[in-house]
């Protein structure tokens, strides 16, 4: 069988499939369904400060290859995933967590790092600046080479953690934001995050969701998501996480040649609770198929 193991940041990974933040819950709840140790690791839901309910309802929206979702970053906030969600996991998953951390200012996303790392398991942070349903902080962050040099520095300064930042593909050049997170001393990028999306319900006339418009996800964004890899890979040195409608191991397999070390799973997970672990389990069929002897090599292989 081939090598499936890689590195992300220095920490080893078994295999580089990791459910995306805000598809996998904190983990346990899919260790209902699955032994969730076969995965490389996994992205919790991004974690606020202050518990959120996250915006109105409706906030999600179903398309024929996708989902629009404006979930506002509903979390209990970061003393209660330490206390109750932390660890449960911690019960059911014994490799390193990959922790999403969100924000509406540096100063929370520094707060809530500070909390966080007296939590062994947690491996990297993932910096969410990207997020596209919430006014203040979130994706505006990410959407300026200055916002995310401003949150990568702050994050660095209190952590020797990797810290990887979540950049927004609603840009117009998600290069030179990559390029100043990685100048700022990221030590790596995750993209992309959901694309702006909506719906509108024919018989009321007015959009499906409370808010209008959502993040859009799923396969139809996969050529999208690869191209903007792609283009990063070229311009930094830090990883990649490859993020955006993958949804087999052929998907993980063009993240990787792309340039992604790892590769997230999200919408996937919403429509087959076991998709991550199908992907994980096909990689060597493909890999075989395809003369892939170790995945770790492959990484920018398109280039
Ligand atoms: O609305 C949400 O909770 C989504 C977060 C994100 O896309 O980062």
């Amino acid at each position: 069988m081939g090598k499936l193991n890689v590195t992300l940041c220095g920490i080893p990974l078994d295999n580089p499939v990791i459910p995306a933040s805000g598809t996998f819950g904190y983990g346990y709840e899919f260790a209902e369904l699955y032994d969730i140790n076969l995965l490389g690791t996994f992205s919790f839901k991004g974690t606020t400060r202050e518990p959120r309910y996250g915006n109105p309802l409706p906030r999600i929206a179903e398309c024929t290859a996708g989902i629009v979702n404006s979930i506002g970053l509903q979390n209990p906030g970061v003393d209660k995933v330490i206390a109750e969600e932390l660890p449960k996991l911690k019960k059911v998953f014994h490799k390193p967590v990959m922790a999403n951390v969100s924000g509406f200012s540096a100063e929370e996303y520094v707060e809530v790092i500070e909390k966080l790392e007296g939590e062994e398991q947690i491996g990297w942070y993932e910096v969410n600046i990207s997020c596209p349903n919430v006014k203040k902080g979130g994706a505006s962050f990410g959407m300026t080479p200055e916002g995310a040099e401003t949150v990568t520095k702050a994050v660095k300064a209190v952590t020797k953690k990797p810290c990887i930042m979540k950049l927004t593909p609603n840009v117009t050049d998600i290069v030179s934001i990559a390029k100043a997170c990685e100048c700022a001393g990221a030590d790596g990028v995750s993209l992309i995050n959901t694309m702006y999306g909506m719906r509108i319900d024919l018989k009321t006339k007015k959009p499906v969701i409370a808010n209008r418009m959502g993040g859009y996800s799923g396969p139809a964004t996969f050529p999208v998501a690869l191209r903007m890899v792609y283009q990063v890979y070229e311009a930094v040195k830090i990883p990649i996480v490859g993020i955006g409608g993958v949804s087999s191991a052929e998907d993980a397999v063009e993240m990787m040649l792309a340039g992604a070390t790892a590769v997230g799973v999200g919408a996937a997970n919403c429509v087959d609770p076991w998709a991550s672990k199908k992907i994980v389990e096909d990689l060597p069929r493909v890999m075989e198929k395809y003369g892939i002897g170790s995945l770790g090599d492959i990484v920018g292989g398109a280039h």
